[in-house]
């Protein structure tokens, strides 16, 4: 398809500061209705685990279910870009997640993989780049350690975690990844990371200066039985699933969404 999204148009869009609209997707019904309201990415995210699963949490989620999620969303797009998330400990050694990574592409039909962490990961992350994986990073709030985290909590708001968080993302471009998605974490940081860097970065309540924006599709409808305090409910004051998903699209184009509400100091 002639529009496809490809990594070398998300680098074009960076640099000519268009900004790029991101949603999580996990069948082909919603993948068709996104990728045709010029949703960019299409993030088959381990949230499925939450908002699918009804589970507390993503740790959950198995290969399995990332493969099988992945192929519905296949089966539904034409020219967004498809995001494979790596679930739980599926990435603990670059060997087990280069056998998991390509899972994901050749059985699942990710044309990328999302693995969260910092410095533990940029081995990996350069292992699967080698081998020919593009990978996706994910810093700040990643899920899957929430119980590290000891909470859903807003990441790097203290010197030194601002500080680690500005390391590990520059390692992890240094070590090949070709995307960035940063989850909650303040505003400033955001921006200075995502002006810093020269692969597009992503952000989830992260501030309006990422180079694009992600949402769970199921908080930006309303029906996940949760409003985190960076999204917004797109489906309330639209007639249908598709009008909700173009104005999306459209805010983050025009740089309407995220607004300073969505946003964290
Ligand atoms: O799993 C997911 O949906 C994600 C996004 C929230 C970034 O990782």
């Amino acid at each position: 398809m002639k529009d496809k999204v490809t990594i070398i148009r998300l680098q074009e869009m960076k640099q000519a500061r268009e900004k790029i609209a991101s949603l999580t997707a996990y069948d082909a019904g919603f993948a068709r209705i996104l990728d045709e309201a010029g949703v960019d990415i299409l993030l088959v995210g381990d949230s499925l685990g939450m908002v699918l699963h009804g589970d507390e949490t993503t740790l959950r989620v198995r290969m399995v279910d990332m493969i099988y999620h992945t192929r519905l969303v296949k089966a539904g797009t034409r020219r967004a870009m498809i995001i494979g998330d790596m679930p739980f400990m599926s990435y603990t050694t670059p060997a087990q997640a280069l056998g998991n990574a390509a899972r994901l592409m050749s059985e699942g039909g990710a044309e990328l993989v999302k693995l969260e962490g910092g410095r533990s990961q940029v081995e990996t992350v350069s292992h699967l780049v080698n081998q020919g994986i593009p990978v996706c990073a994910h810093l700040g709030l990643t899920p899957q350690s929430i119980h590290k985290f000891g909470g859903y909590r807003v990441q790097g708001r203290d010197d030194a975690s601002a500080a680690q968080i500005r390391t590990d993302a520059k390692a992890l471009r240094d070590a090949g990844a070709a995307l960035l998605v940063l989850e909650c974490v303040p505003h400033l940081l955001a921006a200075e990371i995502t002006a810093g860097l020269d692969i597009p970065v992503i952000g989830i309540g992260a501030g309006a200066d990422c180079d694009g924006q992600v949402l769970v599709l199921y908080d930006m409808l309303g029906i996940s039985g949760r409003q985190p305090r960076f999204s917004r409910n797109y489906l309330e004051n639209a007639q249908s699933i598709r009008v909700a998903v173009k104005n999306y699209v459209d805010d983050v184009k025009a740089g309407r969404f995220p607004a300073a509400e969505h946003q964290f100091e």
